[in-house]
This record gives structure tokens, sequence and C-alpha cells, in this order.
């Protein structure tokens, strides 16, 4: 099958069901403030679930691009991408629950559409909560078209969807396609990654306010996100998308110039083509984005910059990845032509930036090598000297941190950047969001809520447990810690209440500078391998935790809003990994 099939099919299907076709959105919302690229395609059909009624009339269907980066350290895996295509069809108030699992089943099982065998299938439907029930409906449509009980899970969190901490939300059945070779097992375990989430459809009734009530919308819609990728991997029988005609090209253009084999470089080369095509995509967009180091331009900066430095670790010389955007822009521009008509300006950017980092990334390479020979850890002063002199993206220093198993100070790098900030005054506003120094509302809520999850996991699972990492987006905050099993999900929910209990107290926060001995004396929380200098800046949440840390913070955890654990698993060995959010 052609890409192109698959979404002329899914359109084609639910035009016949009385859906209007209508264009994908940019990948670049303007007039919404929270997200710096287009997550889902429900996004910027948000004001139409609130009641706003859609021109194009209550069923709609499209495909939209959409940039994720949220699982940043997950590209170069079977399943997940930057930059992604997601198929949708939605009801405003039309249709719910009945007929969204009719339609969904009719167009992957039947002979004329997807074709699919059910016997490769399995779902999800939630399993309720103190506020809305378990979704025994779902489960029973699903039955009434003949899939057996064994296939259907009820599963928590996973199956309530909201995109963001407000608005419009609901329960989930995700639809999930088994991807091992021979026979699916007869019964479905969701925590079983060979089964691939495909398809995942929302009934969005509710509207969730600040304080994270839920009151019903002004009718009860359907989102639904076929994930375009995972859905044309599955349909051709390969084990990823890397592996399909909407790769396949880039990836033999990448062996050419490395003179490198794709199956012995599989991760160097997955990670280029993704990068490569999601800044193909934001360049390409109207409302595009150049490479910067603030918002959207850093996140481009360091998509391009680490397939810079992925294509010279294969080799490769002289610069590349113009020929890749070309290469990409080829797969795509018979059904996004603006990519055609705007291709001068993706290959030109991307050679400006190629250029302006290829004068420094071998120096700076070298620079590294030193720094990491002195030490375990790289000072924040060092991170910042790679960033400045270099124009290391700080995630390219912990990558090539992480590589030799070496940590890197963060804290101390955010201070240095926040004075140096200071000192030349170009903060533009102090707008940072998804960049280094991000102070947007969410991430410092999230950086709050980091400090609350790490005490009450010493207070709930075991007072040994130490920091072992942390990342933060404005999407989620991730948490790594020193323990050795996986937490049950008793202890996960446990840990979860504390930190909303907590938050609820409305406990002030404060920071205090104290000499590091007089901090250590406090009993003050540090990161385990962490080098810090003689006077430290402390937080404290009321008498409930301190820890060291450069801020910024929330005044008061009543301004945290409701926490939530989303996934708790293995990082590394005797290392967990929490993400969470806050709504
Ligand atoms: N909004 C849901 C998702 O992103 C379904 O479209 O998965």
């Amino acid at each position: 099958m052609h890409p192109k099939e698959l979404i002329t099919k899914y359109l084609q299907f639910f035009e016949k069901k009385g859906h209007t076709i209508i264009p994908s959105a940019s990948l670049i919302p303007l007039n919404d403030a929270s997200v710096l690229f287009n997550t889902a395609g429900m996004q910027p059909l948000a004001p139409y679930f609130l009641g706003e009624k859609h021109p194009e009339g209550p069923q709609l269907v499209n495909i939209q691009k959409c940039l994720r980066t949220v699982d940043f350290e997950n590209i170069g895996d079977n399943t997940h991408n930057t930059f992604f295509f997601m198929l949708g069809n939605w009801s405003l108030g039309a249709y719910f629950k009945k007929d969204s699992i009719a339609m969904s089943f009719e167009f992957l099982t039947s002979k004329k559409w997807l074709n699919l065998p059910l016997d490769k299938l399995a779902f999800t439907v939630y399993k309720g909560d103190a506020k809305i029930e378990a979704d025994e409906a779902a489960a029973r449509y699903w039955e009434s078209h003949g899939v057996s009980r064994k296939r259907i899970a009820f599963v928590g969190k996973d199956n309530f969807w909201s995109a963001g901490e407000t608005g419009p939300c609901g329960p989930s059945t995700e639809i999930f396609y088994w991807s091992g070779k021979g026979d699916a097992p007869a019964e479905f375990d969701a925590e079983d990654e060979t089964w691939v989430e495909i398809w995942n459809n929302v009934f969005m009734a509710y509207n969730k306010d600040s304080d994270g009530n839920l009151s019903n919308l002004p009718a009860k819609n359907v989102d639904t996100g076929m994930g375009f990728e995972r859905t044309f991997t599955t349909i051709m029988g390969k084990e990823s998308a890397y592996e399909t005609a909407l790769f396949i090209p880039v990836i033999e253009k990448i062996e050419k110039l490395s003179h490198k084999k794709y199956e012995e470089s599989k991760k160097e080369m997955r990670i280029m083509a993704d990068h490569i095509r999601a800044a193909v995509f934001v360049l390409g967009d109207a409302n595009y984005v150049v490479p910067s180091n603030v918002d959207r331009g850093y996140i481009l900066r360091r998509l391009i910059r680490r397939a810079i430095r992925y294509g010279k670790m294969l080799g490769i010389e002289g610069s590349f990845t113009s020929q890749l955007a070309t290469t990409t822009i080829k797969i795509y521009d018979d059904i996004f032509p603006e990519l055609q008509e705007n291709k001068k300006r993706i290959q030109e950017e991307l050679q400006k930036e190629e250029t302006k980092f290829a004068l420094t990334l071998e120096k700076g390479l070298r620079e590294f090598e030193k720094m990491a020979a002195r030490a375990d850890v790289i000072s924040g002063k060092d991170a910042f000297l790679l960033f400045q002199s270099y124009g290391f993206p700080l995630e390219m220093t912990q990558e090539l941190a992480l590589e030799q198993n070496i940590t890197v100070d963060e804290v101390i790098f955010k201070e240095e950047y926040t004075k140096h900030q200071k000192l030349s005054r170009t903060a533009a506003g102090g707008k940072f969001k998804g960049g280094l120094a991000d102070n947007s509302e969410e991430t410092v809520r999230l950086h709050t809520a980091t400090h609350l999850l790490n005490e009450a996991l010493r207070r709930v699972v075991s007072k040994d447990i130490q920091q072992r990492g942390s990342n933060i987006t404005p999407e989620r905050l991730r948490f790594d810690f020193n323990f050795d099993r996986k937490l049950t999900s008793e202890e996960v929910k446990a840990v979860e209440d504390e930190v909303n209990r907590v938050i609820k107290k409305g406990l002030p926060v404060k920071r205090e500078e104290l000499s590091f001995e007089e901090a250590k004396l406090l009993g003050a929380q540090m990161e385990f391998g962490v080098k810090y200098g003689e006077k430290v800046s402390v937080y404290f949440v009321g008498d409930y935790s301190k820890e060291f840390c450069g801020g910024p913070h929330v005044k008061n955890t009543k301004e945290i809003g409701k926490f939530k654990i989303v996934k708790e698993k293995s990082s590394a060995a005797g290392v967990r990994r929490i993400k969470a959010v806050v709504q």
C-alpha cells in the first residue's frame, strides 16, 4: 500500500459516514499560548468541543500535523516519532460511544477498508474512578462486534484523556494491534508493549476547571486520534515506520552518505531521519519559525543539531541536512504541497544552521571530552561554556554525558544561564517556553510538584530514595530515583495522594541562600553525584520539603493544581522513572 492510500481511505470512509473533510491546521498554533506545537488533532478544535458551532458542521475528519517533544528520549525505538500525523474523526454532539466504536470497528476490520484480522486487535476501556463509572458500555459495544472479553482490558489513568490541565476531556477506549511474530495471545495484557496502540477514541463529555472539577460539556462529543505511522507500519507488516515507504528513501540516502548499513546503525539513522522530517515540517509550515535559542526556535535548533551530531558519529563528511530534507520533501509533497512551495527556505535554513554548528561542533566535542575526563559530573559552568561558546544545547551535553555514564549539573547551568540573561538583557520578556530557562507557568508548577514528589516517595515508599535526575517540560515532569523494583499500583496511588494532600494544604514556598555545610546539616535534599558550590540556594516547601535548587517555583502549593502520575517504569539498573502531570 502507498502511504497516501491509507490517508485517502480514512478520509473517504468517514466522508461516507457523513463527515466533512477539513484541512490540517498549522503545526504552529498562533492563537493558543498553551502549546508550542500542535500535539493532537483535536487541539485546534477545542473551542468547538466547548460549544462553539463549527462552520463545517458537527461531523469532521482530517489528517493533522503534530509534534511532541515529550517522548524525546524514545525517538529511535520502533514506535515513537517527534513529528507525526494523526488521523482523526470528530463528533461535535452528533454521535457518541456506540457509533464511534461501530465505525472504528468497521474501518479496521472490513474487507473493503483496512481488513485487519480481528485476532490481532485488543482494546482498553476506562476502569472508572470516584466520579466516573467504569466504561462497561464501551466494553459491551466492542463485544457486540464479536470481540472477546479476554481482549478487553479495564485501565485507569491512560484511559482518561485531556489535552491540557483544563478544558474538554473524557474517558477513552484505545485500540491495540499485535506487532509480534505469530499468533497474538488469547488474553490481552495492556502492559505488554508488543501490543501497539494505534487509535484512541475519547468520549469527550466533560470540561475540567483549574481546580480539577469536572462539569458536563454542552454536548457529548467524540475525539479520535489514529497514529498514521503506526497504523501504516501495521498494515505493511513491518516492525517500525522507518522500515516503510515513509522513511526508506531517507534511510537509504543516509546509508549512501555514511557508507554504513542501517542494520548496524539503526538508532543513529532513525534519529536523523525523524529529526530532519520534523525540521522540514516546522520550516515548511505557514507559521514557520527558524532555529534560535528561545521557544519553538530552540526546539527546532535542538532537533537539527542532534541530527547533525548523529550524522558526524556515522562519519558523514560535509553538510547533509539539506540533502536529507530534499529526499524527505519528495515523500510528502503530494499530500502537503507547502513543502514544495517552501523548499528553498527549508533547504537554506538547514544549511545555515549546519554551517553555523559545523564551526564549533568538533572543538566543542573535544572540550567536552576534557571535561568528562576530569570528573564524574559536567559542572553547570562547563555545560554553560559548551552552550555559550560551542552552541551545544543543554540536552545535547546531557546526552553526551549519559553516553559516558556521567551527569550534568543542570541546576547550576540554569543559574548561569539566568545570570547571563540578566547581564545581557536579551530575555525577550522572560519568555523561554520549552527552551532553556523555561519559566512558563506550567513548568514552574511542575517544578514545585517535583520537589513534593521527591519528598513523598521518601515518606511513602522508602526513606532511602534519592533523586537521580529530572527533566521538566511544559507538558510533564520526569523524575528518576534509586529503587530496585517496580512500584505497586497501590504505592503509586499513595504517592499521588500524598502529593495532592500537601498541595491542598496551601504551603508557602520560600528560597534561602545558605552555605553548603549549613544546608547539609539541615538535611536538604541534593541530587546524587552533583557537586555544589560553597553557597547554595535551598527551596523550602512549608516544613514538608527542603531541597537544593535554583528555582523558579510557585509561591504557594495551591497554585500547582491536581497532581497525577502517568507512568512508572525502569530507567536504568536500580533506577526508576516517574512521569507526572499537573492539571
Ligand atoms: N486527543 C486524543 C489523542 O491525542 C485522540 O485524538 O490521543
